[in-house]
């Protein structure tokens, strides 16, 4: 988690803000900036990046780093925000993700060094400071690693021979990094030279070579997002007026640069917040999607077998609809399993398995991390994501791209129903790929009609568990039965209709302090997803359940002041969810029903939430809406801000 800015150029601490307040998203507990003119200087703010802005508005230099953090060791303050320094007060850093083995580390190299903070980050400061210092007093034991190191040499202290070629400061951040345990994305400046040194193993990183010469946790904090290095994993390095690359021998890496284009569009549009407008995008943002995957082909590999689902929560709770939806249509066996469970787990992966991992961010760590176990496994990996050109997309075998926009409220809504697109047509592909409706590569290849595939994926194919062959489903035609006044009706979606239904119902619900959700099928994940939409933002304790599953254990809660969501969407399981609201109405329990039937009698409900009629298929995207809007609006009279929940980051990328 947490963000990194440092830049080199002029007017820098003014960019070094404003990169700041566009990775806001990544977290924003706390805050703070590291800058030189001459000697180092230091500011940090516990709260938004407006507070940090304050305090260096007038201030001029060419060279920072900044951070906007999410706390992981030690509560949100100044003292524990970054950047950290060494105890000299000679080097400063910040850092993104954990060092499992600080407490190790203290007491191994640190013996006798004041620590300030709570922080696992400020041994990192403190090891570069006294390997430093063990390095130009020419430590005996030094020169053995500095002769091991890139810049070997012999060493003669401050009369070192080697003096002119030699960078102590990267041979001892180099030797600092070699001892760090867990997950790192680091940048480091110091009084002695005008460089700035930077490392990452798991944590993720992009330098950019335009007219200054920045290095990001992600591209999202650049204006300028052409000329971009994304540093590969593993690596470490330094950067002046140009910059050097090295892998963990040492050994310089070569510099390949990408040019994107787009980004967060960091505008309200009249809106109060950023939720809100995100959730009156939802229908723009399945056409913006629809347009871009209607007439595409999808390379997958031939005969799967099975559909491994791994991700993270909203993101997970597509994955479940994901698995009703290609079990029934598709008929493939699927599993979802959590990102930071996979990863931790042994599980049983099935030849010809393909691996499909959903990120609304692309760079989320659990996810990223499971995708990279489950490729050294042999699977074939398709992510499906919202960010072009994020982490995600670098690393799987193939890209399903969204198009949402930006999702910028951390509770992702347009984002997810447009998932729940994209995997419905997953689906359409899947069936289209049995009924054999693709080309093989390999032909395509052969035939010399290498327009979009290249002979790299052939031997990605062979690389993976059983999957021989990698085909281009070809599937234009719906196999769903879903029709283009289907499409247009969801696309010309009017929110305000079920907006407009909420204002009482919130009025009379906001002061509560548990709700429970239930639904069957389809509609317990969604009853999941609003559970989670409510208690992320609101602080409201929610809990959700199959409608089957109250009276083993969850109806002993239920009394006259309970309020029951029960979403009710399929026709076939009327019965069965009527029942569930009679064992709540006859407990004095309230029920809040939504739905798209109006030929059924609801007349115990406490309140009814009346859906649009749309295709069956389309019934979980818009029954999520209204928890979308009834967190809103729950939050929004709380006094609380529904875009930056407490303790949480839009783009989770620690494990
Ligand atoms: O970017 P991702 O889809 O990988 O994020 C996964 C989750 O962190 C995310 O969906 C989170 O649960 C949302 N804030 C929920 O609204």
């Amino acid at each position: 988690m947490c963000g990194i800015i440092s830049i080199k150029g002029k007017n820098a601490i003014r960019k070094t803000i404003s990169g700041l307040k566009k990775l806001e998203y990544r977290g924003y507990d706390s805050c703070g900036i590291a800058w030189k003119n001459k000697k180092l200087n230091i500011k940090k703010s516990k709260g938004y990046i407006s507070i940090l802005e304050e305090k260096v508005k007038n201030i001029k230099s060419e060279l920072t780093i900044g951070h906007t953090r999410w706390a992981t060791h030690g509560v949100p303050s100044e003292l524990n925000s970054h950047p950290h320094v060494s105890m000299d007060g000679k080097f400063m850093c910040v850092h993104n993700g954990i060092i499992e083995n600080y407490k190790e580390l203290k007491k191994q190299f640190l013996q006798g060094y004041e620590f300030y903070s709570d922080t696992d980050t400020e041994v990192i400061p403190n090891l570069v400071s006294k390997f430093y210092k063990d390095l130009v007093n020419c430590n005996p034991s030094c020169c053995n690693r500095r002769r091991n190191s890139k810049y070997s040499g012999e060493c003669y202290g401050s009369k070192c021979k080697c003096a002119s070629y030699c960078d102590d400061i990267l041979t001892a951040f180099k030797m600092a990094i070699d001892q760090l345990k867990g997950s790192f994305a680091i940048v480091l400046i110091n009084d002695y030279n005008d460089k700035i040194y930077f490392a990452r193993h798991s944590s993720p990183m992009v330098i950019s070579k335009t007219k200054d010469m920045i290095i990001c946790s992600d591209i999202n904090g650049l204006d300028d997002k052409s000329n971009t290095f994304y540093l590969p994993d593993d690596t470490y390095g330094v950067l002046d007026n140009d910059f050097e690359v090295f892998d963990t021998n040492s050994k310089p890496i070569a510099i390949k640069y990408s040019n994107y284009k787009g980004g967060i569009e960091n505008k309200l549009s009249g809106y109060k917040h950023y939720m809100l407008k995100e959730i009156y995008e939802i229908p723009n943002a399945i056409e913006l999607t629809k347009d871009a995957l209607y007439g595409a082909s999808l390379t997958l590999p031939k005969n799967i077998s099975q559909i491994l689902f791994v991700s993270c929560g909203t993101s997970y709770h597509a994955s479940l609809m994901a698995k009703k939806y290609i079990e029934n249509f598709a008929h493939i066996p699927c599993e979802c399993v959590i990102a930071s469970e996979f990863i931790s787990s042994n599980n049983l992966i099935l030849p010809n398995t393909l691996g499909v991992f959903i990120s609304q961010s692309g760079e989320t760590a659990d996810t990223l991390k499971s995708l990279e176990k489950a490729k050294s496994q042999g699977v074939y990996t398709l992510a499906i994501t919202n960010v072009q050109n994020s982490h995600i997309t670098l690393i799987a075998d193939t890209t399903v791209l969204m198009r949402a926009g930006a999702e910028i409220c951390v509770a992702s809504t347009k984002a997810y129903t447009t998932q729940l697109f994209v995997l419905l047509q997953l689906t359409n592909y899947l069936i289209g790929l049995q009924q054999g409706n693709f080309r093989i590569i390999s032909e395509k290849i052969q035939s010399k009609k290498q327009d979009k595939v290249s002979e790299g994926e052939i031997s990605k194919a062979n690389t993976c568990v059983g999957a021989t062959e990698l085909v281009e489903v070809l599937s234009k035609q719906d196999c769903l039965g879903i029709s283009s006044d289907d499409i247009a009706n969801l696309t010309g979606l009017d929110i305000s209709t079920i907006d407009k239904q909420l204002d009482n119902l919130v009025d009379k619900i906001y002061l509560h302090k548990q709700f429970h959700l239930i639904g069957k099928d389809y509609d317990y994940i969604t009853a999941m997803e609003g559970s989670l939409k409510i208690k992320e933002i609101s602080y409201i304790f929610t809990d959700a359940y199959p409608c089957g599953e109250l009276k083993h254990g969850t109806l002993s809660l239920i009394d006259e002041n309970s309020i029951v969501f029960v979403i009710m969407t399929e026709r076939d399981l009327i019965a069965k969810t009527t029942n569930a609201i009679h064992e709540i109405t006859s407990r004095g329990g309230n029920v809040v029903c939504i739905t798209q039937f109006d030929d059924i009698d609801l007349s115990d409900c406490y309140y009814v939430i009346h859906l649009p009629k749309l295709n069956q298929l389309f019934m979980p995207i818009v029954s999520i809406i209204p928890f979308h809007l009834i967190s809103y609006k729950i939050t929004t009279k709380l006094g609380l801000n529904p875009d930056k929940p407490r303790n949480l980051a839009k783009s989770v990328t620690v494990e």
